[in-house]
């Protein structure tokens, strides 16, 4: 599964992320992937996988990291600044914006397995 997390600097893609795995029963500190480029979790029996690869410098350093066999068919994969990356595509794209009072979540789905999930919300 994976899911794109599109968003301004700052518009909550994180913070999501956190809710997820909080919500999934995870107790330990979610940080953001900033520096790490990713931040792998095990919880509820489910191998999670947070990027943020704002600060992605290039290809090789994609390969180099291995980030390609994470795509495995069955991590789940929340990907905050996935263009900035030639990585395989969404099931799942959430869009965040800031208002001026409150935030905005629009889910989209891609393929039936995207689509299945979000039925379920
Ligand atoms: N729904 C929300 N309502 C109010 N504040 C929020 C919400 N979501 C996130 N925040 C706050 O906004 C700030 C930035 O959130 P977050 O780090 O999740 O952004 P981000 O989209 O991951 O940014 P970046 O692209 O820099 O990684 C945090 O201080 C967080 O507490
Ligand atoms: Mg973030």
């Amino acid at each position: 599964m994976v899911i794109y997390l599109h968003g301004d600097l700052g518009a909550g893609k994180t913070c999501l992320v956190r809710g997820v795995l909080n919500s999934l029963g995870y107790k330990g500190r979610v940080k953001s992937p900033t520096y790490t480029l990713l931040e792998p979790y095990l919880v509820a029996n489910l191998n999670l996988r947070h990027f943020d690869l704002y600060r992605l410098q290039d290809k090789s350093e994609w390969d180099e990291a291995g980030f390609r066999d994470e795509f495995n068919g069955e991590n789940i994969l929340f990907i905050e600044w996935p263009e900035k990356a030639l990585i395989p595509p969404a099931d799942i794209e959430i869009y965040l914006d800031i208002l001026t009072r409150g935030r905005t979540a629009t889910l989209k789905s891609n393929t039936v397995i995207g689509r299945t999930c979000l039925n379920q919300l």
